[in-house]
């Protein structure tokens, strides 16, 4: 990749940002592409993110991820937000065309899925009730799900993201329960958004022995290290469908690829510098 006089940048803000996977699965894009962008990562405190924003304005930076702890925060700065992103509460991609936020973890997240099996007229079960859970239960509602139910160990958590789901209008039918009363016969697509599982406690799932996963399902674990967890694990050996966590990281990041430049994203390459860099 050649940096010049006239190279676009985009980029990341967050804080840590250190870690993050998104400068090679975004610079392997554009280099896949001839394309004369350039991604980085800047580590802004949480007192500095309004003068980061008008910053990034002030230098011409064409677009930004933003990652823990400013995605509520940064809506603040925003001239126009999605109106899902408003729904959820949350925004991690920037447009500096017009200053608009959006959230594309949960399209990620549907984009994931939907490699397998549309979401329209599905039963949806959830289980969490944090961040990933509120980006991808709004648009588990948008894609056309029948009924979707979350789950969660503070089930009065699980009840607000309920509600608020419900409110939208997206969806007629939510429910929610405690994570201990799953029940897999009459579910279609089991989402788990909770760090069980995640390492080093790769043997733990979210979901009981005794919970039986019928032939149909589909299994998407929103965990990604490591890439085979114990939930898909147990959905591989019950002859059910897995979708990885790494493919809501590739189609949150290919989403925003779209929205900055209104180009199609490489996927095949994306995934392949993102797999590297995680070393899956
Ligand atoms: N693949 C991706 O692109 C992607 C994107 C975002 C997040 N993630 C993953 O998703 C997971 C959750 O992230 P988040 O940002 O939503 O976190 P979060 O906001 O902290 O929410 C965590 C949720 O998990 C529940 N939980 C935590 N520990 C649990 C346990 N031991 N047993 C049962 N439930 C438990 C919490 O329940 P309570 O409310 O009862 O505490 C809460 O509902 C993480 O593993 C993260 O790496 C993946």
């Amino acid at each position: 990749m050649e940096i010049k006089g006239s190279t676009n940048i985009v980029g990341l803000i967050g804080h840590p940002v250190e870690h993050s996977f998104s400068p090679p699965m975004h610079n392997a894009a554009f280099e896949k592409l001839n394309m004369d962008y350039a991604y980085v990562a800047f580590n802004v405190k949480p007192n500095d993110l309004e003068s980061a924003i008008n910053g990034a304005e002030a230098l011409n930076i064409k677009g930004l991820n933003v990652t823990i702890p400013h995605k509520i925060e940064v809506m603040n700065y925003l001239d126009e937000i999605d109106e899902v992103a408003q729904l959820i509460g949350a925004v991690n991609t920037i447009d500096f065309k017009n200053l608009k936020g959006y959230n594309t973890d949960g399209i990620g997240a549907v984009r994931a899925i939907e490699e397998v099996a549309s979401i329209k007229n599905k039963n949806v079960l959830i289980a969490g009730a944090g961040g990933a859970s509120r980006a991808i239960s709004f648009y588990i509602a948008k894609y056309g799900a029948d009924n979707l139910k979350i789950l969660n160990r503070n089930v009065e958590k699980a009840q607000k993201l309920a509600n608020d789901v419900s409110n939208s209008g997206l969806i007629d039918n939510v429910g929610f329960d405690s994570i201990n009363n799953m029940d897999l016969s009459d579910v279609d697509i089991l989402i788990n958004t909770t760090p069980v599982g995640m390492h080093p406690n790769v043997d733990d799932t979210p979901i009981a022995q005794a919970c039986d996963m019928h032939e149909d399902l589909i299994v998407f674990d929103a965990v990604y290290n490591p890439n085979e967890t114990g939930l898909l694990r147990q959905a591989i050996e019950a002859d059910v469908k897995p979708v990885y966590g790494i493919k809501m990281l590739l189609y949150q990041g290919a989403e925003s690829f779209e929205i900055w430049t209104g180009k199609k994203a490489p996927i095949d390459v994306m995934q392949e510098a993102l797999t590297k860099y995680l070393g899956l």
